[in-house]
C-alpha cells in the first residue's frame, strides 16, 4: 500500500499544516460542503471519518477474498482466514498485544457487555473450576469512575443486579478531575473489578491509568479499561499499561463501523466462559453439551465481521505509518488552541479540569443558550459538533450541567477547523441575544 503520508521515514516530531493538508486529501468526505459552507468536522468523538484506503480496503476484500473464514476448506476460503488473521495481527500489533489475546466484537459496547456477561456466567456456574476467579456474588464489589461513558457503566450496573455484587464508584469533583484521593478507600479488599476510561469522551482528559491498576493489583481485582477514546488518538501499548482488559472500537479510529475489539491477557480469556454461543467456536458438540475453543474463538460464535476486521487493520496501519505521537502532539496543539481560544470568549464555560492533559476535546457550556441551540448555531455555519449528555449523564449531572457542545478532533483536523468553530462560539450568545 502505498505510504499515507507520501514520505516513507517519519522526519518530524509533529504534524504540520503541510502534512495534515495533505492527509486530508485522503478523506473523501472532507471535501463536502454542508449547507454550502466547507464542512468543519469537529465530532470524530463520536465517529471518525475514512480515509480512502480503508474504503478500498473494505472492498477488496469482498472483490478479492469473500469466502467464509474458519470453515471451508477450499483454497478461496483459507486465504481468507489469512487475511482475517492476518488484520487480528496487525490490529493486536498496533495496540502491543499478542494476536490470540484480541477478540473481535462489533464495537466497544459489546467488548464490556461480552466481559460482563462472561463473569455473569461465571458467577451462575458456568465454565468450572478454572472459571472461579471471575464469578461475583454478594459481599464482592465493581468499582467504575463517575466519568464513565454508559457503555462502561451499564454492563457493570447489571452483573451487579445479576450476581448481587455491589456497585461502587469513584466520584469525580465539581471540574471533573477523578478524585483519586479518595480511590484508596473505595477499592479495597472487596474489590472485583475495577473498570475506567483511559480517556473521558466528555472531557477529553487522561485518567492515570497506572494509579488505578496499582490500587485494583494492591487488592487482586481485575482491571478494565475504555480505551475508547484513547487507542485512536494516543500511542497505546496495553502491556505497558499492565491492564487485564482492554476494549476500543474500530470506527473511531479511522476503520469501519460495525467492528472493535476486546483485548484479554491469555490466560484470563482462556478461563473465561463465552458469553455468545454457537458455530464456530466449539471443538465437541453433543446433544447434551459443548466444548469450547481457546480464546479468542471461543468469543467468536457465528459469522465474523470479516471485510470490517480487515479494513480496520488497513486503518492501524495507516495510523501506525502516520506515527501515533505525532498525532497526539498535533491534537495536544490542537486542545491547547481550542481551549485558549474558548477561555476569550466571554459567557462560555469550559467543562473539566484546568491543567488536566488532554486530547483535543472541549466540552463547552454556554450561558444562556441551550446546547441543542449551539449545534444548530453551529451546524447553519458549516461546524458539525456532538451537543447532548454525550452517554454519560453521571458525569454532566457532577459537573451541574444536564447537555454540553463537544467538539473533538482528528489527525485531519486544521488549526483553520478550529478557529472557525472558534469564530462560530463567539457568535451563538450574539445571535440568541444573550449577554453583550
Ligand atoms: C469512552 C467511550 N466508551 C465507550 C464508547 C462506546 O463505543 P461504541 O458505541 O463504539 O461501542 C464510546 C463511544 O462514544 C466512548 O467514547
Amino acid at each position: 500500500m502505498e505510504s499515507p503520508t507520501g514520505h516513507s521515514t517519519i522526519e518530524h516530531q509533529r504534524l504540520t499544516d503541510a502534512e495534515v493538508a495533505r492527509l486530508r486529501a485522503d478523506f473523501p468526505l472532507l471535501g463536502r460542503a454542508m449547507g454550502g459552507k466547507p464542512l468543519v468536522y469537529l465530532d470524530s468523538g463520536a465517529t471518525s471519518q475514512k480515509p480512502r484506503c480503508v474504503l478500498d480496503s473494505e472492498q477488496h476484500y469482498y472483490e478479492r477474498f469473500n469466502a467464509a473464514v474458519h470453515r471451508g476448506a477450499h483454497s478461496l476460503a483459507v486465504e481468507a482466514t489469512e487475511v482475517f488473521e492476518d488484520a487480528r495481527t496487525t490490529v493486536s500489533r498496533f495496540v502491543g498485544a499478542d494476536t490470540d489475546e484480541l477478540v473481535w466484537t462489533s464495537n466497544a459496547t459489546e467488548a464490556l457487555n461480552l466481559l460482563a456477561y462472561s463473569f455473569s456466567n461465571a458467577s451462575a456456574g458456568l465454565g468450572g473450576p478454572a472459571a472461579g476467579r471471575f464469578a461475583l456474588g454478594p459481599g464482592d464489589e465493581i468499582v467504575v469512575t463517575e466519568l464513565e461513558h454508559h457503555a462502561n457503566l451499564i454492563p457493570w450496573q447489571e452483573l451487579a443486579r445479576r450476581t448481587g455484587a455491589r456497585l461502587r464508584y469513584i466520584p469525580v469533583d465539581a471540574h471533573g478531575a477523578l478524585r483519586l484521593d479518595l480511590a484508596e478507600d473505595i477499592v479495597g479488599p472487596r474489590t472485583r473489578i475495577l473498570a475506567f476510561a483511559h480517556v473521558t469522551n466528555v472531557l477529553g482528559t487522561v485518567l492515570d491509568v497506572a494509579a488505578l491498576v496499582a490500587l485494583a493489583r494492591r487488592v487482586g481485582a481485575l482491571t478494565v479499561l475504555d480505551a475508547c477514546q484513547s487507542v485512536p488518538h494516543l500511542p497505546v501499548d496495553v502491556k505497558a499499561l499492565g491492564v487485564d482488559f482492554m476494549a476500543f472500537s474500530g470506527h473511531k479510529m479511522l476503520g469501519p463501523t460495525g467492528i472493535g475489539a476486546l483485548y484479554g491477557r491469555r490466560e484470563l480469556l482462556n478461563a473465561m466462559p463465552p458469553f455468545l454461543t454457537g458455530g464456530s467456536m466449539i471443538t465437541t458438540v453433543t446433544m447434551e453439551s459443548a466444548e469450547y475453543l481457546p480464546a479468542p474463538a471461543r468469543f467468536e460464535a457465528g459469522t465474523q465481521r470479516v471485510s470490517q476486521a480487515v479494513a480496520l487493520a488497513t486503518a492501524a496501519d495507516y495510523l501506525a505509518e502516520v506515527g501515533m505521537d505525532r498525532i497526539a502532539s498535533w491534537e495536544r496543539n490542537l486542545g491547547r488552541r481550542m481551549a485558549d481560544g474558548l477561555a476569550s470568549i466571554p459567557g462560555i464555560r469550559v467543562l473539566g479540569p484546568d491543567r488536566a492533559e488532554r486530547i483535543g476535546t472541549a466540552a463547552i457550556d454556554v450561558e444562556g443558550v441551550h446546547p441543542h441551540d449551539v449545534g444548530q448555531f453551529l451546524d447553519s455555519r458549516g461546524v458539525a459538533v456532538r451537543v447532548g449528555h454525550h452517554c454519560a449523564q453521571p458525569l454532566h449531572r457532577a459537573l451541574g450541567v444536564t447537555a454540553s457542545t463537544r467538539a473533538s478532533t482528528y489527525l485531519y483536523t486544521t488549526e483553520g477547523d478550529v478557529d472557525a468553530f472558534l469564530d462560530a462560539v463567539a457568535g451563538v450568545r450574539g445571535f440568541f441575544g444573550v449577554g453583550a
